[in-house]
C-alpha cells in the first residue's frame, strides 16, 4: 500500500515514522511537486495545494488531519478532482480535551476577572473584585460534535447555564438544546458568552456577524475556536467598539498567520492565539488513520467520513 503525505510546515519525517510504525508494510512519502508521478494510494494531509490532487489520481480516500475538512470541501476546484473520493477527518484524537481546556480557560479568564487581577498584580495591589452570580453568565456553545459536546459538558460541570446549538436534534445532560435554524435566534438570545465550534461549510460562512452577535446578553463575549471565516471581523470591532460586547477570545482568522497590521492584534478587549486552541496530536491521530485504512483496506466502514452534501 502507497501512502503520500503533506502538511505545509510540519517536518515530514517524524509523521512518516510514526505512520511507519503502525503500517510497516506501507511504502510512505512526502508529496513534492517532482514526484508528482508516484501515485498512492491514500494521501494523509493538511491544507493541501491544489497540484497534489491534480497529480495524485487513484487515491482511494484522503485523510486530514484535522477535525475540520473545509481546507478541501470549501474548495470547489479540489471537491471536483476528488470526484466522490472518501475525505476522511479526525474524530476528536485528543483534540477534544484541549478544546474543552481552552474554552474554560477563556470563559474563567473574562467571567472571573484574571486580566484585571494580572494588571493589579502589576500594581501591587490587593483588591477584591465582586463575586459572580453564575446565573447572569449564561454560555452558548454552537456546534455539539466531537469538540462542541466535550465544551459544553465541561462548562457545564462548573456550573454555568449551558445551551448548546446543533444542526440536528441532541440531548446532553445539563445542557439546553436547540437545532436548526429556525431555533438559533433564541439560542443567542438567552446566551451571553458565545462559543463556536461549528465546521466551515456554506451554511456557518459568516455566521457570527451583527446581527446574531447582537443578540447575545448585553454585554456579551465571543470565543471563536472554529474558523475565522465564521466571523465578519469588521462586524466584531463595531460591537466591541459600540459596547454590545465586552471582549473576545480569537484563535482563528480568516487570514493566518494573521498580518502584523491587522486591528486584532493591538485591541485591549481581543485576547488572540495562533491556532493553537485543539493541535493535531501526531501519535493519537496516526494511530486512528492507520486503523481507518485497515478497516477500508478490509472492507470495513469508517467513522469520520465527510458527507458533501452536508459539507462536514
Ligand atoms: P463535528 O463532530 O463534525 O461536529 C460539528 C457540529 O456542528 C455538529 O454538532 C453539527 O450538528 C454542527 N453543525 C454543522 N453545521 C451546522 C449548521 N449549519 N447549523 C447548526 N449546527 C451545525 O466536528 P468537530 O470535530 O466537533 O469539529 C468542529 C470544528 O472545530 C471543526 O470543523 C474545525 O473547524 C474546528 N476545530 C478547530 C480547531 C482549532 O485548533 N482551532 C481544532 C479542532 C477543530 P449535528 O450534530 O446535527 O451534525
Ligand atoms: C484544526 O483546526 C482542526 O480542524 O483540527
Amino acid at each position: 500500500m502507497k501512502i503520500v503525505f503533506y502538511s505545509p510546515g510540519k517536518n515530514p519525517q517524524p509523521w512518516q515514522d510514526c505512520l511507519a510504525d503502525r503500517m510497516p508494510a506501507a511504502e510512505l512519502w512526502a508529496w513534492t511537486p517532482e514526484c508528482a508521478n508516484r501515485q498512492a494510494d491514500y494521501a494523509v494531509v493538511w491544507a493541501p495545494p491544489l497540484e497534489l490532487f491534480e497529480t495524485q489520481t487513484k487515491l482511494k480516500a484522503v485523510f486530514v488531519l484535522g477535525a475540520g475538512a473545509d481546507r478541501i470541501t470549501m474548495r470547489p476546484e479540489v471537491s471536483r478532482l476528488l470526484n466522490g473520493t472518501a475525505i476522511v477527518r479526525l474524530n476528536d484524537a485528543g483534540m477534544a480535551v484541549q478544546m474543552a481546556e481552552y474554552v474554560c480557560h477563556a470563559l474563567f479568564r473574562h467571567a472571573r476577572e484574571f486580566a484585571v487581577y494580572a494588571a493589579q498584580q502589576s500594581q501591587q495591589e490587593w483588591k477584591t473584585r465582586p463575586e459572580i452570580d453564575r446565573a447572569e453568565w449564561p454560555v452558548g456553545v454552537m456546534g455539539l460534535g466531537a469538540m462542541g459536546e466535550r465544551v459544553a459538558r465541561s462548562v457545564a460541570s462548573f456550573e454555568y447555564p449551558t445551551f448548546g446549538w446543533s444542526r440536528t436534534s441532541k440531548t446532553l445532560p445539563g445542557v439546553t438544546t436547540f437545532y436548526g435554524q429556525e431555533s438559533l435566534d433564541e439560542f443567542l438570545s438567552g446566551v451571553r458568552v458565545l462559543v463556536c465550534v461549528l465546521p466551515l461549510t456554506l451554511a456557518t460562512r459568516g455566521i457570527l456577524n451583527a446581527r446574531t452577535l447582537g443578540r447575545l446578553k448585553s454585554p456579551g463575549y465571543l470565543i471563536n475556536v472554529a474558523r475565522g471565516a465564521h466571523l465578519v471581523e469588521t462586524d466584531l470591532l463595531a460591537l466591541l467598539d459600540g459596547g454590545k460586547l465586552a471582549g473576545a477570545t480569537l484563535d482563528v482568522f480568516g487570514e493566518e498567520p494573521l498580518p502584523v497590521t491587522h486591528p486584532f492584534w493591538m485591541h485591549p478587549r481581543i485576547d488572540l492565539t495562533p491556532h493553537i486552541s485543539a493541535i493535531t496530536l501526531r501519535e493519537e491521530s496516526i494511530r486512528q488513520i492507520a486503523e481507518k485504512i485497515h478497516a477500508l483496506e478490509q472492507g470495513k466502514p469508517i467513522e469520520g467520513v465527510v458527507s458533501m452534501d452536508r459539507g462536514y
